[in-house]
């Protein structure tokens, strides 16, 4: 299998483009479903659970087309059309590679009457259950099933009526599946401590522009009243906030500068305060953000929580920052019962971290050294990379296939910045 090598110790500078959203594309493809017009993302990042969708959205009987896009390109732009639908079936073998298939359970639903998805079953970082998509489902007027280990939604005879629902939990993907359910509806819908992500409100904005009717955009009360058919767009998806809160933490850790070109402060607002917390320089520049770091980092402590809040996906990836701090940060990891399986990995590498339940305290070290180290998640596996760039000598990261899920072309953006790394063949 392939891996990645790094040489640690290079100071990263320079400039890059942040690429589109991951979780903003995986829950604007399954909107193909809602119409039979076309749908065209541009902006779609490169990325295998990308081609994981679209092989699934083929599997229901959807057209899709890549068009002019460029090996040398970043991003690509894709035309979908779901004219007929022929099977509303998700297979477990797909659902398994990729959890986030689920998103499909809503609108083709709401398109077809029905829709069975395989359970996606656990994964890494924790349980991760799919019941609030069920209830919001359910509260909708759908019946729901469960036999077999799939899913099956069924919508009463003359369609959803639209209902009212209030999380219990925020769920971003649950509020998605909502969403993507409720514009279909005959009635209006009310979804109260819904989510508020900026991908979530990359998902309205589309909805709209199909001919959606939600109201409270970017709160956590949005209403929604059903409309009959939603026609075909062209949609650009957000820039990344995640992917650019990598490369902050990136160059940071290195005492270098970057300029992350696309991405847009109010997302991640949450990252930048850490960031600045932690000392290091966040400007917000025309085109983009500007990273710099100079002199000594600070420790910092926070918790992770729901948007506006500190994303859960940028916990491992500031981890690795803060082993370099002076002094010890507490972090709390709130969402997910168990994000820390970078922990050991960090360790390995001459960090200083303990875990008490769902509290690290990252003490901070002067000098971190390489290591061949493997993860199991994707955002945990690029906090190996993060601390691979600081460490002394090589660092070898086993198990590409995360990272290949959610970077797109990450050695050649940080080789851009100057790191050496390269990605080798072999097992
Ligand atoms: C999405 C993101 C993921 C991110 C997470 C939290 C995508 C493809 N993935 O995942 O990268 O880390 O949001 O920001 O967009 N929960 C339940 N029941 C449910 C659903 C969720 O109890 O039916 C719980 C989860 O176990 C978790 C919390 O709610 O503790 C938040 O999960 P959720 O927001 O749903 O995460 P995802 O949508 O799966």
């Amino acid at each position: 299998m392939d891996k990645i090598v790094i040489e640690g110790g290079k100071r990263l500078s320079g400039t890059i483009p942040v690429s589109g959203a991951k979780n903003a594309a995986l829950t604007l493809l399954p909107c193909a479903l809602l119409t039979e017009e076309p749908l065209t993302l541009r902006n779609l990042p490169r990325l295998a659970d990308i081609d994981g969708f679209q092989h699934l959205m083929n599997q229901f009987g959807i057209s899709t087309a890549i068009a002019g896009s460029r090996p040398e390109d970043f991003g690509r732009v894709m035309t979908l059309q779901a004219t007929r639908i022929t099977s509303t079936v998700a297979p477990y073998d797909l659902v398994r590679k990729m959890r986030a298939s689920i998103l499909v359970l809503g609108p083709m639903l709401a398109r077809m009457g029905e829709a069975t998805v395989s359970l996606p079953g656990g994964c890494a970082i924790g349980n991760r259950p799919i019941d609030l998509h069920l209830k919001v489902l359910e509260a909708l007027g759908a019946q729901i099933e469960m036999a077999a280990g799939y899913v099956k939604a069924v919508a009463p005879d003359g369609g959803l009526p639209g209902g009212r629902f209030s999380f219990p939990v925020v769920s971003v993907g649950a509020t998605e599946n909502a969403l993507m359910t409720a514009v279909l509806c005959n009635g209006t819908s009310h979804l109260h401590n819904a989510a508020r992500e900026p991908e979530i409100v990359d998902l309205c904005n589309l909805l709209v522009a199909m001919g959606g009717q939600i109201e409270g955009i970017g709160t956590s009360d949005l209403t929604i009243h059903g409309v009959p058919r939603l026609h075909g767009a062209t949609y650009m998806v957000m820039p990344d906030r995640i992917e650019a809160g990598s490369y902050a933490c990136a160059a940071a850790i290195t005492g270098g500068d970057v300029m992350l070109k696309g991405a847009r402060i109010e997302d991640m607002e949450a990252t930048v305060q850490a960031l600045r917390d932690a000392g290091v320089l966040v400007e917000e520049r025309p085109g983009g953000l500007y990273v710099a770091a100079e002199g000594k980092l600070r420790p910092v402590t926070l918790s992770t929580a729901p948007f506006p809040g500190f994303a859960t996906d940028m916990q491992a990836q500031l981890m690795a920052l803060l082993c370099k701090a002076e002094g010890s940060s507490v972090l709390t990891e709130t969402i997910f019962e168990n994000r820390y399986m970078h922990v050991p990995e960090l360790n390995r590498m001459g960090a200083r971290i303990e875990t008490k339940g769902r509290t690290a305290i990252v003490h901070g070290v002067d000098k971190m050294h390489g290591a061949e180290v493997m993860a199991t998640d994707l955002r945990a596996s690029m906090s190996l990379v993060i601390a691979g760039l600081a460490a002394e000598g090589e660092t070898r990261v086993h198990r590409l296939y995360h990272l290949d899920r959610g970077y797109e072309r990450l050695e050649e953006k940080l080789a851009l910045l100057g790191a050496q790394i390269e990605r080798i063949g072999g097992d």
